[in-house]
């Protein structure tokens, strides 16, 4: 499965570094981080909430625009090897400069060269969606919203809300939404993971996202599942993080087939792969074993992926073509 094409779309950069790298550093910088690690050297969290301050607690220690840098050829490296062509992932101005425009740049500049890097030796396509925190309350999400805004265009190509569902309502972020959609960014939003049914309405009504973060729990009432389906929303699904973080107990319980043969857009992603042992060759393997999803299945998840990803016509066209190389 891992020589598999792959098209990822919902990935948190800080969420992707391998514990190894994050312990360097904390050396590196005379950080003792060891209370967020277990004996075997994985990261260490007790659910959703405890899972937050672990990845809060990790990326304390990725600071400059050159750690960033490196993080990204890093987390590059690993998706290159699980055959993912082009992924995108969530970026944060509030980790990379506190919010401030002339820092953000710094950091962004920094990420781009090291995305660029591995696009040209290992032709993996990388695009940026800028992502406030939830749970750091709808003020704060405008700095975020104003970064994104004033470096839209090839690179970053989104915007989306990720961190804690029980905070607030969709609608509290509407400033930061409206703030990305004018200047031309596409959106997401983190819906239907902790929260339940009307967190996904809150998002597709009020936010006028095109494309959810999770959303499994739309499940939970048929309704939304056929208007998420008429509507065209893509689920960014990403089932072994919902397993990992107790969601579901198993992948039988999961809902994404039953979601996927209602008619809903689902795609396939790892969220925060290291945190939850997974990677993208792994969520193949469990939904062919579970569902039995075979070539023509992620044939169509590929291609759909390629069709809701933020990137340009001319990036999409280029996917595409790798994606039907790959199938015949
Ligand atoms: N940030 C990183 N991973 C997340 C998740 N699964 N849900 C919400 N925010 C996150
Ligand atoms: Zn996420």
């Amino acid at each position: 499965m891992r020589g598999v094409p792959k098209v990822e779309l919902h990935l948190h950069l800080e969420g992707a570094a391998p514990p190894g790298f994050v312990r360097s550093l904390a050396a590196e910088k005379r950080v003792d981080l060891s209370g967020i690690f277990d004996e075997s050297g994985s990261y260490a969290y007790d659910g959703f909430v405890d899972f937050l301050r672990v990845y809060e607690a990790a990326t304390s220690v990725i600071e400059t625009p050159e750690d960033y840098g490196r993080l990204v050829r890093t987390v590059l490296e690993e998706l290159a090897y699980h055959g993912v062509v082009y992924a995108e992932t969530f970026v944060s101005p509030d980790f990379c400069g506190g919010g401030d425009l002339a820092a953000w740049r710094e950091y962004l500049a920094s990420m781009q060269e090291a995305a660029a890097a591995a696009e040209a030796t290992d032709g993996i396509v990388l695009r940026g969606v800028v992502t406030p925190i939830r749970h750091f309350g709808p003020e704060r999400a405008k700095a975020p919203a104003l970064c994104a805004a004033e470096t839209a265009g090839d690179w970053i190509v989104g915007f989306g809300m990720g961190g804690n569902e029980a905070v607030g309502n969709p609608g509290d972020f509407a400033w930061a939404f409206d703030c990305a959609r004018e200047a031309g960014l596409r959106l997401t939003c983190h819906a239907g993971e902790w929260g339940g049914p009307d967190s996904v309405r809150g998002a597709v009504d009020d936010l006028r996202v095109e494309r959810i973060g999770h959303g499994v729990r739309a499940i939970e009432d048929l309704a939304l599942v056929g208007d998420l389906a008429e509507r065209g929303i893509v689920l960014e699904v990403c089932p072994g993080s919902n397993i990992a973080l107790g969601l579901y107990p198993d992948w039988a319980a999961h809902p994404i087939e039953r979601l996927r043969s209602r008619g809903v857009k689902v795609t396939v992603s790892t969220d925060d792969p290291p945190f939850f042992h997974t990677t993208m060759t792994r969520e193949f393997e469990r939904l062919a074993d579970t569902f039995g999803w075979d070539t023509d299945d992620f044939a169509a998840l590929n291609r759909l992926a390629a069709e809701a990803a933020f990137c340009d016509a001319e990036t999409r066209k280029t996917i595409l073509k790798k994606l039907e190389a790959a199938d015949v």
